[in-house]
């Protein structure tokens, strides 16, 4: 009797509807869905779907299959934030969240790249799912060649070549053995810093270029010998007598690199025993394995000791 307005119906008489006003539109005032136009006020309102009354901020990202726009399949009308899309359905998208992935929130992934796409919606489809659609190269494009080799999905295998989503510096996957400088022997134990030396003093490998690493035994070893060996200007590698195993005792074949076969009674001589020829070199006591005397005489005969080799005769 007081007036027509306000109505007695409110949000308890609405539950009768077909359209109860349930979690945040219990609060909505009715104006806002009943859009007030006197006798033409619309009543019966379409709410078939959310998105009769609420825009589409995905800008139909998820209007194909298997959403259909179906807004309620991600979100409830207690909020729009968080979604009901937790990480489990998360992993039974194109891109199932692993290793460090899993504790990155949502928001990192999906969200407009500043500030050209800035008006854009958050980014739900990506048209590139690796690495590099979201992570920059910090090896300044030294692997490209290794990026492209195709992997068993048919596509180049990128930064997964060396990469999981564990942690950068967990390189399980690159196998050292697929460059020109397979580790070997005593080099497996040897930690990457010690061959990529981080420029600058740097305390990771991010700037490391590895291609720069020397592949000659003497690029990395200092050589003890000071150059003795030089033949002809000619230097032989520390590999003509060494592996990466040790380098004691050598692989020197006294038998088919000298004219002094250590046959007989030399067999067992220890190679100090003819070998004692110390001089200095840069402040540094070497031993030279040239010139050693290969006449009988020199080491056995004058009864004296020899001058080279310090061997006295019987
Ligand atoms: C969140 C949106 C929303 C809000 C807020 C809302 N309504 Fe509704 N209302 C609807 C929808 C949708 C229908 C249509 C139900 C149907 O199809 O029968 C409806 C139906 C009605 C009807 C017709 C009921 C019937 O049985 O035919 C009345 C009257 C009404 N609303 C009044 C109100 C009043 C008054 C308020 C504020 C207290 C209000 N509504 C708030 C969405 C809303
Ligand atoms: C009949 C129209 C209508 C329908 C259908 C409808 N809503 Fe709403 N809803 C509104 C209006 C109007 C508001 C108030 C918006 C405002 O304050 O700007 C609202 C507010 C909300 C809010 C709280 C405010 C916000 O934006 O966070 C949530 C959450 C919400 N709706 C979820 C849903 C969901 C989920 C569906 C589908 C299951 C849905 N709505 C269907 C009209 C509707
Ligand atoms: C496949 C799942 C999915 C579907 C379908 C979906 N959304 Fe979302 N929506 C999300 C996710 C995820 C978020 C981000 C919320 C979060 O971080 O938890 C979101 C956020 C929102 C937000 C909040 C945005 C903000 O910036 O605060 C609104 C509003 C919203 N969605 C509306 C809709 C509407 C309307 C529809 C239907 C047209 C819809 N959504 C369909 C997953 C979905
Ligand atoms: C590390 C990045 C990353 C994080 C973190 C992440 N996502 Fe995603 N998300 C993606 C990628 C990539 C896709 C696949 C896009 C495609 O299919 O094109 C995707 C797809 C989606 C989709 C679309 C699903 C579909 O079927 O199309 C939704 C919804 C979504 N994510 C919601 C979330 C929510 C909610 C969270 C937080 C719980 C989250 N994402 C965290 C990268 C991420
Ligand atoms: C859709 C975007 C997206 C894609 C695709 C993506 N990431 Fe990420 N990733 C992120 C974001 C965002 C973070 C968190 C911020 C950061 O650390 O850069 C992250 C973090 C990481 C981290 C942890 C970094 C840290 O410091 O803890 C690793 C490792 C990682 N991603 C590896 C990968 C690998 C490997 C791929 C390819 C298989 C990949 N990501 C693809 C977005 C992505
Ligand atoms: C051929 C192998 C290889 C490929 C391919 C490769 N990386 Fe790496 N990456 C490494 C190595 C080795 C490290 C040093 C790891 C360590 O510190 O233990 C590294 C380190 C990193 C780091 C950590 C840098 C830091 O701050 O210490 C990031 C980030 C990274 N890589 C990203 C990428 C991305 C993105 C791609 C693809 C564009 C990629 N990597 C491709 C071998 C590779
Ligand atoms: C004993 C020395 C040594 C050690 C230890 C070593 N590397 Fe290398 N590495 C090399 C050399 C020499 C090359 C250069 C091969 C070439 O030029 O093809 C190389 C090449 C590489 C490359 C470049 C591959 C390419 O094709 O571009 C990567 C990546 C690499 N190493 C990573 C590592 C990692 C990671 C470790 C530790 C697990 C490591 N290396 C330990 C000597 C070493
Ligand atoms: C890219 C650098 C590099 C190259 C090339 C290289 N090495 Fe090494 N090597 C190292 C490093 C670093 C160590 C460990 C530190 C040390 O003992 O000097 C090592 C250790 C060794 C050791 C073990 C030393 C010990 O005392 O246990 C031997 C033997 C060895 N290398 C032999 C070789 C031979 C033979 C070659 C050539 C076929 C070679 N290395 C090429 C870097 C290199
Ligand atoms: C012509 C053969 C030959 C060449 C070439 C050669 N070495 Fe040797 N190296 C030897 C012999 C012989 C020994 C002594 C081995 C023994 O006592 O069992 C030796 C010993 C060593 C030792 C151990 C020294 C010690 O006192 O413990 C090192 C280190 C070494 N060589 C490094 C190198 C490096 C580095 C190169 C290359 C720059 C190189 N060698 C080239 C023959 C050679
Ligand atoms: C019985 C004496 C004797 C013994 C023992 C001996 N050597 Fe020799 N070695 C010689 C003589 C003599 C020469 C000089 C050959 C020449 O001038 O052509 C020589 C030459 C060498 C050279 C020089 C090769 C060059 O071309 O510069 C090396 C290296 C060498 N010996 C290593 C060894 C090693 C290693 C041992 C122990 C396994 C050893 N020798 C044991 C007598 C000996
Ligand atoms: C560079 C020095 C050197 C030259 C040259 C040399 N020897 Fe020897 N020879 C030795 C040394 C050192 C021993 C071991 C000494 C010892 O066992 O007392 C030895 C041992 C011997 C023995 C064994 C002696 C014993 O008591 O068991 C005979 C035999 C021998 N040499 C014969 C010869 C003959 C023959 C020649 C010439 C073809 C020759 N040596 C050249 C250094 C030399």
């Amino acid at each position: 009797m007081e007036g027509f307005k306000p109505s007695k119906f409110g949000v308890e008489e609405h539950a009768a509807s077909a359209y109860p006003l349930e979690g945040r539109h219990a609060a909505v005032p009715c104006a806002k869905c009943h859009i007030p136009a006197g006798t033409a006020t619309l009543y019966r309102v379409k709410h078939d779907e959310c998105w009769n009354c609420h825009a589409d901020i995905h800008k139909g990202q998820f209007a194909g299959l298997p959403y259909n726009n179906h807004c309620q399949s991600c979100h409830t009308v207690t909020e729009f934030t968080p979604s009901t899309f937790p990480l489990t359905r998360h992993g039974k998208t194109r891109f199932p969240l692993t290793g460090a992935h899993i504790a990155v929130p949502c928001g990192d992934c999906h969200q407009a790249k500043k500030p050209l796409e800035a008006s854009l919606p958050a980014p739900y489809r990506f048209k590139d799912l690796s690495c590099t659609e979201c992570h920059t190269d910090p090896h300044n494009g030294q692997f490209a060649e290794r990026m492209r080799t195709v992997g068993t999905n048919g596509g180049p295998v990128g930064c997964e070549a060396c990469h999981s989503t564990k942690a950068w510096s967990d390189n399980v996957r690159f196998d050292h053995s697929t460059t020109t400088f397979p580790l070997i022997g005593t080099h497996r134990a040897v930690s990457c810093t010690n061959c990529h030396k981080p420029p600058n003093l740097e305390l990771t490998m991010k700037n490391v270029v590895f291609k720069a690493a020397p592949t000659q035994c003497e690029g990395c070893h200092d050589d003890p010998h000071a150059s003795q060996f030089a033949n002809g200007g000619r230097s032989p590698g520390c590999a003509d007598c060494h592996n990466t195993n040790k380098w004691k005792p050598s692989l020197f074949d006294h038998e088919t690199r000298t004219d002094f076969p250590l046959k007989g009674a030399h067999q067992n001589v220890p190679c100090g025993g003819c070998h004692k020829l110390i001089r200095e070199v840069q402040n540094k006591p070497v031993l030279f394995y040239k010139p050693t005397p290969k006449e009988c005489a020199a080491c056995h005969g004058s009864g004296k000791p020899s001058q080279t080799t310090g061997v006295t005769p019987e």
